[in-house]
């Protein structure tokens, strides 16, 4: 595809923003005339990246939007369901490439992460697909960290325990966390500062005041979050799953190409997924149960192998402790998967520990990469 007019809606948010940066680092502006939409500001100036289209567009204007060749979104699933079906209704033909969940598990769209589903892009490409949604975070970091079990048809089945940071819930989600930590801080600081204050007087006022947390501090999490954890992330399905849990497994398989829908079996995968005060990288434990009994050494050269962005950290604690966490990774494209082992169950079970930034990996970078192979196209 030649220059194309790429519009670009929700680039001023959370994932909008770190999107528009990667697309800065790589030069991606180079490669398009972008037209920038906003919601709130239409006629307003666009942003430096802006070439001759230097009017920000209403994004809820279908002739406006249908002068675009590629849009991609990072508005969030309400402008989707709102915007999406109006434009194809009105004719538009174009590439929708969205970050959002709603359009990603219908038939006429793909996920796209393109260092694990290559091949699945290309396909959809070549066969006239139009939609190209990014998948969930914690899916999408999982799979740039093991993906190299599946490709290589190892994974019998898989469980993942989730760690997931504050910024999966978004930018709101995120200073009510630090806002609570300042809280529980400000509560006991004189004792802090008194070396000779008693623990368990800390921990009780600490307690009493999460226990007293208002509205005013917990409307996003709908509980503390600071000095605690939430075991349930998204809605409830009523089966005894959440609907994060849920797509753990749906998306996996939709990524890899597999499941009933391509003709094969689904590879099970099931999760628990858990919110921790993480500011914005999220960390799993999977458990994988092998096909075959694969040596371990083996293993990591095929993880280590996959991708440019895949490190394996040694199952050592001092590489744990500074490598494997959200402190070391966030604001970088490492995904390190360490803490791998065979596990006690056997030979064929695998255990291991990966982190990955839910704003890159787990959101903006699938984005930009997309458009790319768009422009290759
Ligand atoms: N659902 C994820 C979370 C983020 O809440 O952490 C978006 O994929």
């Amino acid at each position: 595809m030649a220059t194309s007019l790429v519009g670009l809606v929700g680039w001023r948010g959370m994932v909008g923003s770190v999107l528009m940066e990667r697309m800065q680092q790589e030069g991606d502006f180079a490669l398009i005339e972008p037209l920038f939409f906003s919601t709130s500001n239409a006629g307003g100036k666009a942003p430096a990246q802006a070439k001759n289209e230097v009017v920000l567009q209403n994004a809820a204007d279908v002739d406006a939007l249908k002068r675009c060749e590629v849009i991609v979104t990072a508005q969030g699933g309400d402008y989707t369901k709102q915007v999406y079906p109006q434009l194809r209704a009105a004719g538009w033909n174009g590439y929708w490439i969205d970050a959002a969940k709603t359009l990603r598990m219908q038939d006429d769209a793909v996920i796209i992460l393109d260092p694990v589903n290559l091949p699945v892009i290309r396909n959809a490409l070549g066969s006239g697909v139009r939609n190209y949604i990014g998948g969930n975070c914690t899916v999408s970091c999982m799979l740039m960290g093991v993906g190299a079990l599946f490709k290589t048809d190892l994974v019998e089945w898989m469980s993942c325990t989730t760690y997931q940071a504050a910024s999966g819930g978004g930018a709101k989600h995120m200073r009510e966390l630090l806002t609570q930590y300042g809280t529980l801080n400000a509560e006991v600081r004189s004792l802090l500062d008194d070396p000779a204050a008693a623990i368990l007087e800390i921990d009780r006022k600490i307690i009493d005041k999460q226990r007293a947390l208002g509205e005013g501090e917990t409307v996003n999490f709908g509980v503390p979050l600071g000095g605690s954890l939430i075991p349930w992330i998204d809605s409830d399905r009523g089966d005894g799953t959440s609907l994060e849990e849920w797509k753990g497994s749906a998306e996996t398989n939709k990524v890899l190409g597999r499941g009933p829908g391509f003709g094969s079996a689904a590879i099970p995968v099931d999760s628990l997924c858990v919110r921790v005060g993480a500011m914005r990288c999220h960390s799993q434990a999977l458990t994988v149960k092998l096909k075959r009994d694969v040596p371990l050494a083996d293993i990591e050269q095929l993880i280590a192998n996959d991708n440019p962005w895949v490190k394996l950290v040694p199952n050592t604690r001092e590489a744990s402790m500074r490598q494997l966490t959200p402190v070391a990774v966030t604001g970088t494209m490492a995904i390190p998967v360490g803490r791998l082992r065979k596990m006690a169950f056997g030979s064929q079970y695998l255990g291991a520990f990966t982190v990955g930034d839910q704003l890159l990996w787990g959101a903006a970078e699938p984005l930009r990469r997309m458009l790319r192979l768009l422009l290759e196209h």
